[in-house]
Protein backbone atom coordinates (compact mmCIF):
# COMPACT_ATOMS: atom_id res chain seq x y z
CA UNK A 1 0.00 0.00 0.00
CA UNK A 2 3.00 2.14 -0.03
CA UNK A 3 1.93 2.86 -3.90
CA UNK A 4 -0.77 5.07 -2.19
CA UNK A 5 1.53 8.01 -1.70
CA UNK A 6 3.04 8.40 -5.15
CA UNK A 7 0.44 10.57 -6.51
CA UNK A 8 -3.27 10.13 -7.67
CA UNK A 9 -2.71 8.05 -10.77
CA UNK A 10 -0.46 5.33 -8.54
CA UNK A 11 -2.82 5.74 -6.21
CA UNK A 12 -6.16 5.17 -8.07
CA UNK A 13 -4.50 1.53 -9.29
CA UNK A 14 -3.56 0.14 -5.85
CA UNK A 15 -6.89 1.19 -4.92
CA UNK A 16 -8.02 -0.74 -7.21
CA UNK A 17 -6.04 -3.80 -6.84
CA UNK A 18 -6.53 -3.61 -3.03
CA UNK A 19 -10.70 -3.53 -3.86
CA UNK A 20 -12.75 -6.42 -2.88
CA UNK A 21 -16.08 -7.30 -3.23
CA UNK A 22 -18.49 -4.16 -2.88
CA UNK A 23 -22.10 -3.58 -2.71
CA UNK A 24 -23.89 -3.18 -6.21
CA UNK A 25 -26.44 -1.02 -6.70
CA UNK A 26 -29.08 -1.50 -9.26
CA UNK A 27 -31.42 0.42 -11.36
CA UNK A 28 -34.43 -1.47 -9.18
CA UNK A 29 -32.51 0.98 -6.02
CA UNK A 30 -33.20 3.98 -8.08
CA UNK A 31 -36.93 3.11 -7.96
CA UNK A 32 -36.96 2.63 -4.10
CA UNK A 33 -39.92 4.91 -2.48
CA UNK A 34 -39.39 6.78 0.67
CA UNK A 35 -42.10 6.02 3.76
CA UNK A 36 -44.44 8.10 2.57
CA UNK A 37 -44.36 6.19 -1.07
CA UNK A 38 -42.42 9.38 -2.72
CA UNK A 39 -40.15 8.27 -4.92
CA UNK A 40 -36.40 8.84 -3.19
CA UNK A 41 -34.42 9.65 -6.40
CA UNK A 42 -36.43 11.52 -9.94
CA UNK A 43 -36.25 10.06 -12.97
CA UNK A 44 -36.68 11.52 -16.36
CA UNK A 45 -38.90 8.68 -17.76
CA UNK A 46 -39.37 5.98 -14.28
CA UNK A 47 -41.79 4.34 -16.72
CA UNK A 48 -39.36 3.39 -19.06
CA UNK A 49 -37.54 2.59 -16.06
CA UNK A 50 -40.46 0.32 -14.13
CA UNK A 51 -40.78 -1.52 -17.98
CA UNK A 52 -37.39 -2.77 -17.71
CA UNK A 53 -37.02 -6.49 -18.30
CA UNK A 54 -33.17 -6.47 -16.92
CA UNK A 55 -31.58 -4.35 -13.57
CA UNK A 56 -28.61 -4.01 -14.21
CA UNK A 57 -26.09 -3.02 -11.95
CA UNK A 58 -25.55 0.88 -11.69
CA UNK A 59 -21.94 0.86 -9.71
CA UNK A 60 -20.49 -0.62 -7.07
CA UNK A 61 -19.80 0.86 -3.22
CA UNK A 62 -16.79 -0.15 -1.92
CA UNK A 63 -17.36 1.55 1.58
CA UNK A 64 -14.18 1.78 3.92
CA UNK A 65 -11.73 1.31 1.25
CA UNK A 66 -9.17 2.78 3.83
CA UNK A 67 -8.96 2.59 7.36
CA UNK A 68 -10.36 5.93 8.83
CA UNK A 69 -8.01 8.30 9.98
CA UNK A 70 -8.29 10.84 12.64
CA UNK A 71 -8.09 14.49 13.09
CA UNK A 72 -10.20 17.25 14.67
CA UNK A 73 -10.95 14.77 17.02
CA UNK A 74 -13.45 13.06 14.54
CA UNK A 75 -12.82 10.07 12.25
CA UNK A 76 -12.24 10.33 8.64
CA UNK A 77 -13.68 8.11 6.20
CA UNK A 78 -12.59 6.54 3.06
CA UNK A 79 -15.10 4.77 0.11
CA UNK A 80 -14.47 3.95 -3.30
CA UNK A 81 -17.29 3.64 -6.48
CA UNK A 82 -16.82 2.50 -9.51
CA UNK A 83 -19.47 3.05 -12.10
CA UNK A 84 -20.43 1.68 -15.09
CA UNK A 85 -20.93 3.11 -18.60
CA UNK A 86 -23.97 3.04 -20.26
CA UNK A 87 -27.72 4.69 -19.63
CA UNK A 88 -30.91 4.11 -18.44
CA UNK A 89 -34.38 3.00 -19.63
CA UNK A 90 -35.29 6.86 -19.33
CA UNK A 91 -32.07 8.09 -21.43
CA UNK A 92 -30.16 9.80 -18.68
CA UNK A 93 -26.84 9.02 -18.38
CA UNK A 94 -25.49 5.98 -15.57
CA UNK A 95 -26.07 7.53 -12.38
CA UNK A 96 -25.93 7.39 -8.45
CA UNK A 97 -29.19 7.36 -6.34
CA UNK A 98 -28.08 11.20 -5.27
CA UNK A 99 -28.30 12.07 -1.41
CA UNK A 100 -28.49 15.31 1.37
CA UNK A 101 -25.28 15.71 2.85
CA UNK A 102 -25.59 16.52 6.65
CA UNK A 103 -25.07 19.99 7.67
CA UNK A 104 -21.33 19.45 8.97
CA UNK A 105 -19.95 17.14 6.68
CA UNK A 106 -16.98 17.67 4.73
CA UNK A 107 -17.01 15.01 2.00
CA UNK A 108 -14.60 15.34 -0.89
CA UNK A 109 -13.91 13.56 -4.00
CA UNK A 110 -11.06 12.37 -6.32
CA UNK A 111 -11.76 11.23 -10.22
CA UNK A 112 -9.14 8.62 -10.25
CA UNK A 113 -10.21 6.87 -13.92
CA UNK A 114 -13.39 7.91 -16.65
CA UNK A 115 -15.30 11.03 -16.59
CA UNK A 116 -17.87 11.81 -14.51
CA UNK A 117 -20.85 14.37 -13.54
CA UNK A 118 -21.10 16.02 -10.32
CA UNK A 119 -24.32 17.61 -9.84
CA UNK A 120 -24.49 19.30 -6.31
CA UNK A 121 -27.74 21.47 -5.54
CA UNK A 122 -28.48 23.61 -2.70
CA UNK A 123 -30.18 26.70 -1.13
CA UNK A 124 -27.57 29.90 -0.15
CA UNK A 125 -28.48 31.04 3.56
CA UNK A 126 -30.58 33.64 1.81
CA UNK A 127 -32.85 30.91 0.12
CA UNK A 128 -31.26 31.42 -3.01
CA UNK A 129 -31.54 27.92 -5.14
CA UNK A 130 -28.03 27.18 -6.68
CA UNK A 131 -27.46 24.38 -9.09
CA UNK A 132 -23.80 23.75 -10.08
CA UNK A 133 -22.63 20.82 -12.64
CA UNK A 134 -18.66 19.84 -12.85
CA UNK A 135 -17.30 17.56 -15.74
CA UNK A 136 -14.94 15.79 -14.44
CA UNK A 137 -11.36 13.60 -15.24
CA UNK A 138 -8.44 11.68 -13.95
CA UNK A 139 -7.41 13.68 -10.82
CA UNK A 140 -9.78 16.41 -10.70
CA UNK A 141 -11.07 17.37 -7.12
CA UNK A 142 -14.38 18.28 -6.24
CA UNK A 143 -15.87 19.36 -2.66
CA UNK A 144 -19.81 19.15 -1.51
CA UNK A 145 -21.13 22.36 0.11
CA UNK A 146 -22.53 21.90 3.74
CA UNK A 147 -25.57 20.52 3.58
CA UNK A 148 -25.87 20.17 -0.12
CA UNK A 149 -27.24 17.80 -2.17
CA UNK A 150 -25.07 15.51 -4.58
CA UNK A 151 -25.16 13.40 -7.46
CA UNK A 152 -22.75 11.48 -9.81
CA UNK A 153 -23.44 11.01 -13.46
CA UNK A 154 -21.31 8.70 -15.67
CA UNK A 155 -19.99 10.41 -18.76
CA UNK A 156 -17.28 8.27 -19.86
CA UNK A 157 -16.82 5.11 -17.95
CA UNK A 158 -16.38 2.52 -16.62
CA UNK A 159 -15.61 5.82 -13.79
CA UNK A 160 -13.81 5.35 -10.28
CA UNK A 161 -14.36 7.76 -7.50
CA UNK A 162 -12.67 8.23 -4.62
CA UNK A 163 -13.64 9.97 -1.52
CA UNK A 164 -13.36 11.22 2.18
CA UNK A 165 -15.93 12.14 4.39
CA UNK A 166 -16.04 13.52 7.81
CA UNK A 167 -18.42 15.80 9.86
CA UNK A 168 -16.65 19.32 11.26
CA UNK A 169 -17.30 19.90 15.16
CA UNK A 170 -19.39 22.52 15.84
CA UNK A 171 -22.88 22.26 13.68
CA UNK A 172 -25.65 20.74 15.78
CA UNK A 173 -27.31 18.18 13.16
CA UNK A 174 -29.83 15.31 13.45
CA UNK A 175 -27.35 12.64 12.90
CA UNK A 176 -23.52 12.08 11.31
CA UNK A 177 -22.79 11.47 8.13
CA UNK A 178 -21.60 8.50 9.41
CA UNK A 179 -24.87 7.25 10.42
CA UNK A 180 -25.89 8.38 7.34
CA UNK A 181 -23.97 6.11 5.67
CA UNK A 182 -24.78 3.35 7.68
CA UNK A 183 -28.53 3.89 7.30
CA UNK A 184 -30.17 3.61 3.61
CA UNK A 185 -33.23 4.96 4.67
CA UNK A 186 -31.41 8.29 6.34
CA UNK A 187 -29.17 8.56 3.27
CA UNK A 188 -31.56 7.88 0.48
CA UNK A 189 -35.06 8.27 2.00
CA UNK A 190 -35.32 11.04 4.91
CA UNK A 191 -35.57 13.90 2.63
CA UNK A 192 -37.29 14.75 -0.92
CA UNK A 193 -34.67 14.34 -3.80
CA UNK A 194 -33.92 17.16 -6.13
CA UNK A 195 -35.91 16.67 -8.99
CA UNK A 196 -33.17 17.32 -11.43
CA UNK A 197 -31.25 14.94 -13.94
CA UNK A 198 -28.82 14.74 -16.54
CA UNK A 199 -29.76 13.09 -20.19
CA UNK A 200 -27.64 12.16 -22.88
CA UNK A 201 -27.50 14.63 -25.60
CA UNK A 202 -25.43 13.28 -28.32
CA UNK A 203 -21.58 12.68 -27.10
CA UNK A 204 -22.61 14.88 -24.36
CA UNK A 205 -25.47 15.79 -21.99
CA UNK A 206 -28.33 17.88 -20.59
CA UNK A 207 -29.99 18.95 -17.51
CA UNK A 208 -33.45 17.90 -17.35
CA UNK A 209 -35.83 17.68 -14.54
CA UNK A 210 -39.77 18.26 -13.40
CA UNK A 211 -41.29 21.25 -13.69
CA UNK A 212 -41.24 21.90 -10.03
CA UNK A 213 -37.31 20.95 -10.11
CA UNK A 214 -36.04 22.51 -13.20
CA UNK A 215 -38.58 25.67 -12.54
CA UNK A 216 -37.66 26.19 -8.94
CA UNK A 217 -33.40 24.98 -9.55
CA UNK A 218 -32.82 26.59 -13.01
CA UNK A 219 -30.56 25.90 -16.00
CA UNK A 220 -27.72 25.28 -13.38
CA UNK A 221 -24.10 26.69 -14.09
CA UNK A 222 -20.72 25.04 -14.69
CA UNK A 223 -18.38 24.79 -11.91
CA UNK A 224 -14.15 24.00 -12.13
CA UNK A 225 -12.20 22.55 -9.22
CA UNK A 226 -11.63 25.32 -6.88
CA UNK A 227 -7.84 25.98 -6.46
CA UNK A 228 -8.42 26.43 -2.84
CA UNK A 229 -9.41 22.64 -2.75
CA UNK A 230 -6.47 21.60 -4.80
CA UNK A 231 -3.72 23.76 -2.68
CA UNK A 232 -5.65 22.19 0.26
CA UNK A 233 -5.47 18.55 -0.87
CA UNK A 234 -1.69 19.28 -2.00
CA UNK A 235 0.11 17.58 -5.19
CA UNK A 236 -0.03 13.59 -4.41
CA UNK A 237 -4.28 13.96 -4.27
CA UNK A 238 -7.10 12.35 -2.20
CA UNK A 239 -5.89 9.11 -1.31
CA UNK A 240 -2.20 10.38 -0.46
CA UNK A 241 -3.80 12.87 2.06
CA UNK A 242 -5.93 10.38 3.57
CA UNK A 243 -3.26 7.76 3.71
CA UNK A 244 -0.41 9.54 4.93
CA UNK A 245 -1.45 13.09 5.41
CA UNK A 246 -0.62 15.12 9.27
CA UNK A 247 -3.75 15.80 10.98
CA UNK A 248 -2.58 19.11 10.55
CA UNK A 249 -2.62 18.62 7.02
CA UNK A 250 -6.08 17.71 7.52
CA UNK A 251 -6.94 20.61 9.67
CA UNK A 252 -6.08 22.96 7.08
CA UNK A 253 -8.20 21.14 4.54
CA UNK A 254 -10.84 21.94 7.21
CA UNK A 255 -9.92 25.11 7.60
CA UNK A 256 -9.97 26.13 4.10
CA UNK A 257 -13.64 24.24 3.27
CA UNK A 258 -14.75 26.63 6.28
CA UNK A 259 -13.40 29.29 4.48
CA UNK A 260 -14.42 29.08 1.16
CA UNK A 261 -17.33 25.72 0.60
CA UNK A 262 -20.85 27.49 0.28
CA UNK A 263 -22.91 26.38 3.24
CA UNK A 264 -26.76 25.24 2.50
CA UNK A 265 -29.53 26.95 4.30
CA UNK A 266 -31.18 24.62 6.47
CA UNK A 267 -34.10 22.92 4.59
CA UNK A 268 -37.85 23.17 4.98
CA UNK A 269 -39.89 21.16 7.29
CA UNK A 270 -41.70 20.70 3.61
CA UNK A 271 -38.81 19.36 2.25
CA UNK A 272 -37.98 16.67 4.79
CA UNK A 273 -40.03 13.16 5.13
FE1 LIG B 1 -22.46 12.55 0.16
Amino acid sequence: MTDLATGPTTAGTALLTAAGDGVDRHLSDLLVLGANGVPTCYLADPGAAHAAGSDPVLYTGHRDILPPTRALGAEWFADLCTYRPGHLPGGELNRSIGHWNTPAQLEVFEILSGRVLMITAWHSPSGTPVLNWQACGPGDLVAVPFGAWHQTSVLDGPAVVFNIYTDLPGTEQQHTSRHAAQHAETKYRSSAPVEVTAIRSGTGFTLTGSRRGRGHWGRGVQAVEPTWLREAVGPDGLVALHTSASAEHLSRLADAARTHLPTAQPRPEGERR
